[in-house]
């Protein structure tokens, strides 16, 4: 299996267009040591030839003309993208189905939760049944469900199941406040050839007994790296919202509340990426002593442009 990161950062990217916090700043005048990075998704293909998108960013216009693997090779119009699966319905994960309008219909896969919000609080499928149309296939993570196996036509080397975890729906959700499962899903991909897999949960707010048993049956995990501390936002004048707020776990646990790298130091295997960093995040600075750390912890940070075999 070969991933692609396409967009390693969060809501915003980095530097965030209306950003003059240290690192944005610091990033733009080069007095940080720090790569750009556009809002997250990746790329997940058995044979190189036929792509899964995972989630579409606002970026994804900006990330395919830079990624000569997701551009067309046959006939006059074609992509390579067989799929687009998404984890959440946020903006940052959504809004970038809109930039696929101009090819054939989108083979979407992603929960009833995340149909019915992209239908209603945020109408983009609607719109494009005016473009290229949208062929809904709806993971059944769902009420009582909170696993689904599930197979994607043109990647048939891949095995994917689908799995509720902690989160938040989005901010213009009609259910905001009452939280459901299929919110937020991670995915477990499998190569059925390699036996080696993917854990990806790009937004997870916390790790209980079942996502660490997912994580540790994975080859290599790509989690949520958006904060480094808890009130990293409210702390830097940022925003109001805490990272619990947001439905992200940061890495820096509390009383009470362990973190991602505690979650992290208790595997044993699999290989360790963080992605959707938010701007905010001191380990965007690469000579940062945040930074340091996570290499002590054998975790490296995602960027644009990074590829993994599996
Ligand atoms: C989030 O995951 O909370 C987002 O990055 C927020 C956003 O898209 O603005
Ligand atoms: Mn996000
Ligand atoms: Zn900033």
């Amino acid at each position: 299996m070969k991933i692609l990161v396409l967009g390693s950062g969060a809501g915003g990217g980095f530097p965030q267009w209306n950003c003059n916090c240290t690192l944005c700043a610091g990033q733009r005048h080069g007095r940080v040591q720090a790569r750009p990075r556009t809002q997250s998704s990746i790329a997940v293909s058995d044979d190189g030839e036929h792509w899964a998108l995972l989630n579409a960013s606002p970026d994804l216009g900006h990330q395919l003309r830079s990624q000569p693997q997701l551009q067309p090779r046959h006939g006059t119009r074609h992509t390579p993208i067989a799929a687009v699966l998404l984890m959440d319905a946020q903006i940052d994960h959504a809004a970038g189905l809109l930039s696929l309008r101009e090819g054939p219909p989108i083979e979407l896969y992603c929960t009833p939760c995340v149909f019915d919000d992209l239908n209603t609080g945020l109408p983009l499928l609607p719109a494009l049944q005016h473009y290229c149309g949208v062929r809904p296939h709806l993971l059944p993570v769902a009420g009582s469900r909170s696993e689904a196996d599930f197979e994607i036509d043109g990647l048939p080397g891949l095995r994917w199941q689908a799995l509720a975890i902690p989160g938040k729906a989005p901010p213009y959700s009609p259910h905001r406040h009452a939280p459901a499962v299929g919110d937020n899903i991670a995915l477990h991909i499998e190569d059925r050839r390699s036996g080696r897999s993917l854990f990806y949960a790009p937004g997870l707010a916390a790790v209980g007994p079942r996502e660490q048993a997912w994580m540790q049956a994975a080859s290599c995990v790509m989690v949520d790296g958006t904060f480094w501390t808890e009130d990293e936002m409210p702390h830097a004048g940022l925003g109001a919202k805490t990272a619990a707020e947001m439905g992200h776990l940061p890495q820096c646990g509390q009383a009470g509340r362990p973190g991602m790298l505690q979650a992290l130091d208790r595997l044993d295997g699999p290989r360790k990426v963080l992605i959707h960093i938010n701007n905010s995040n001191p380990i965007l600075d690469e000579a940062g002593p945040e930074r340091q750390a996570l290499a002590r912890h054998g975790i490296e940070v995602a960027f644009d442009g990074m590829e993994i075999e599996l």
